[in-house]
């Protein structure tokens, strides 16, 4: 029994993890960055897959908004649909780390017993990056106005407003704002490609 299924069983497939990155020349893995509304995780999730592709790399962008507009669209913000969002990714991340691509997973993720959860899928290779901006940057930012609606009391249970964000005790990257200035959507990248060439 696995799960809610009884009487299933494991297939191997015969062109396994080892013989796709020798054919892609790269190593599969996940980089799952984590951080508020705002703190600029898709620009970075951009910029790095761009970063990628000129060097030759193949990654994915797995991106939460995005993903809540299929995989993702029967959930909501409540807890448990949080939950189960980034436990789905957690598992779609897996499986593209296992093709041998560079998966990069770009969702608020809240809470901390969630990423980990991610992270036990693949304790080798993944790489959690914390987009440490303030709060009052963020929302000085509001792109999409959403905070504004949130204070207004028009959107309830958003994240840092009133939903909890959970920073990460213990993370592979950590980008932050310093003396008053974000680093550059570039400058962030280059910092993730670097920790990536480092670790093969
Ligand atoms: S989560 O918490 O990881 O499940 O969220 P995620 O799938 O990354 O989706 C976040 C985007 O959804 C929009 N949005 C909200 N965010 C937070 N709280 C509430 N209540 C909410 N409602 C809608 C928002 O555009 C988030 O996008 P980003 O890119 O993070 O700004």
């Amino acid at each position: 029994t696995v799960g809610n299924s009884t009487n299933i069983f494991w297939h191997e497939c015969p062109v396994g993890k080892s013989e796709r990155q020798k054919l892609l020349n790269q190593k599969g893995c996940v980089v799952w960055i984590t951080g508020l509304s705002g703190s600029g995780k898709s620009t970075l999730a951009c910029s790095l897959n761009r970063e990628l592709y000129s060097k030759g790399k193949l990654s994915y962008v797995l991106d939460g908004d995005n993903l809540r507009h299929g995989l993702n669209k029967d959930l909501g913000f409540k807890v448990e649909d949080r939950t189960e969002n980034i436990r789905r990714v957690g598992e779609v991340a897996k499986l593209f780390a296992d093709s041998g691509l560079i998966c990069i997973a770009s969702l608020i993720s809240p809470y901390r017993k969630d990423r980990d959860a991610c992270r036990a899928l693949l304790p080798e290779s993944f790489i959690e990056v914390f987009m440490n901006m303030p709060l009052e940057v963020c929302e000085a930012r509001d792109a999409k106005g959403l905070y504004k609606l949130a204070r207004a009391g028009k959107i309830t249970g958003f994240t840092g407003i009133d939903d909890p964000y959970e920073p990460p005790l213990k993370c592979e990257i950590e980008l932050s704002y310093k003396d008053g200035v974000c680093p550059t959507p570039v400058a962030m990248a280059g910092k993730v490609v670097s920790y990536l060439e480092e670790k093969g």
